[in-house]
């Protein structure tokens, strides 16, 4: 099939090359040409594991190309809405420009019988609104939600194979005529077992926004749990695998640290809160207000539980943070917890050295204040505590008795709860976990 995709971020070029991959003919489209050059040469603007190979791989066939002409869109059947959806400046609610934007200006290539697939976070609601300008302009095609489950670092994996695939169309039927082409679209997915679920526009809205709040929700839970254990000298890691073997509960994303960051779960639970008071039902979601609190309340936490371990003052204490994208395996640093906390040390007064495997030119483009070191022996050289705040495998790793001869003192804190804290007090480290004793 023949298809376009319009915006190039996370969503957008991860989603061009698998549908390239799966043998449609697709273009990608960008209003940033720094972007669609870097596409068009076969590399990723971002870190995602196996995006630069399968980019090469798919650009071979001649399947995929990139441009910043939306005209290139005409002759398209599908046409999938990839922009991002951030927050508002100064408010909760997200910012609909770009969504708004892509829309109309590819409403004029529309052809009849085509179909626009929204992919984008948006507040539940706007299918609809997008909808009727689609009919406005043509009135045989068609508008369906078709919300992404993409984690960062498994970008790939999780848009080849899937967990589930949503349909939201206009009359949530599944005899509805973008059900056929949706399904011919993903053949090799729904082949190899990929659950599909057909429902209505704002139902499958409603899912992306939902389970993401699950999951922040899932993550405050355990960190609030984390608090509790701190103030009563149990062990969250200890808690978590014992709930966790609770089939209805399970052990994924509950494991208490610094908290969430990224792109999405903490914008988007505001946003849906937003929205959620704009259709009368805030009352619904004032829980996630404590979740986004209890989030919060770990970066200053982290932040006085180092000062503690520094002997009661950060001015002049060397700080190495080990890690600083919001998660591993990746490079994005927006809302991250581990840089949010850098940030806030130095503030004190305290003298950060960052380290990063990949991470580290996004995070001196937010924070050029702080000291970034690529090599993390160098890093560590002379500190008189180390953070581990991104549970990279690297820092995972990390031999206590080779680590201990670089620093002045060897104090760590552990923001991860990833290291075993026997062998680090045995090589003589003062560890800090959270919620740990
Ligand atoms: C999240 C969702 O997991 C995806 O399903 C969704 O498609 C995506 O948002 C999106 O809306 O686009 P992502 O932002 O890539 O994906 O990251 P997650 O893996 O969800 O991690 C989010 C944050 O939670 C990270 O900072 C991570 O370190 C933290 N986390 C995760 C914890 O603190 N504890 C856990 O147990 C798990």
């Amino acid at each position: 099939m023949r298809i376009s995709v319009i915006g190039c971020g996370y969503l957008g070029a991860v989603h061009a090359a698998c549908m390239a991959k799966l043998g449609h003919q697709v273009v990608g489209i960008d209003v940033d040409p720094r972007k669609i050059a870097e596409l068009s040469a076969a590399n990723a603007p971002f870190y995602e594991p196996g995006l630069d190979e399968l980019l090469q791989d798919v650009q071979a066939t001649g399947r995929l190309s990139f441009t910043t002409d939306i005209s290139a869109a005409a002759g398209s059947d599908v046409h999938f809405i990839c922009v991002g959806t951030p927050q508002t400046k100064g408010e909760n609610a997200a910012d609909m420009t770009y969504v708004n934007a892509a829309t109309t200006a590819l409403l004029p290539h529309l052809r009849p019988g085509n179909l626009v697939v929204g992919k984008s976070t948006v507040p539940v609601g706007t299918a609809a609104r997008l909808a009727r300008l689609v009919d406005e302009q043509e009135p045989s095609a068609h508008l369906v939600w078709n919300p992404e489950f993409l984690r960062e670092g498994h970008a790939v994996a999780d848009t080849l194979q899937p967990d589930r695939f949503v349909y939201g169309v206009a009359d949530g039927s599944e005899d509805h005529a973008a059900v056929a082409v949706l399904d011919e679209l993903y053949a090799a997915p729904l082949a190899s077992g990929t659950p599909r679920l057909v429902m209505d526009h704002p139902t499958a809205e409603l899912v992306k926004t939902a389970a993401n709040s699950f999951l922040a929700t899932k993550i405050s839970f355990i960190n609030a749990m984390a608090e509790l254990c701190e103030a009563s000298g149990a062990d969250v890691t200890r808690l978590a695998d014992a709930i966790g073997m609770d089939d209805r509960i399970g052990r994924k994303f509950l494991n208490a640290g610094i908290g969430f960051g990224g792109g999405c779960l903490p914008k988007d639970i505001r946003a849906f809160m937003a929205r959620a008071g704009e259709l009368g039902a805030d009352q619904a979601l004032t829980f996630l207000r404590e979740v986004d609190a209890i989030n919060m309340r770990r970066r200053s936490r982290v932040v006085e539980l180092t000062r503690v371990l520094c002997g009661g003052s950060l001015l002049g204490q060397r700080i190495t943070v080990l890690g600083v994208a919001f998660k591993p395996e990746s490079d994005d640093v927006r809302d991250s917890p581990a840089l949010s906390i850098a940030a806030q040390l130095q503030l004190q007064g305290a003298v950060v050295t960052v380290t990063d495997p990949k991470a580290l030119e996004n995070a001196a483009r937010r924070f050029p204040e702080l000291q970034y070191e690529p090599d993390t022996s160098a890093a560590i050289q002379g500190a008189d505590a180390l953070l581990l705040l991104t549970e990279w495998r690297e820092y995972r790793d990390l031999d206590p008795f080779e680590t201990a001869s670089g620093v002045t003192t060897a104090r760590i804190l552990d923001g991860r709860n990833v290291l075993d804290p026997g062998k680090w007090r045995a090589a003589g480290w003062q560890y800090r976990g959270l919620g740990r004793p």
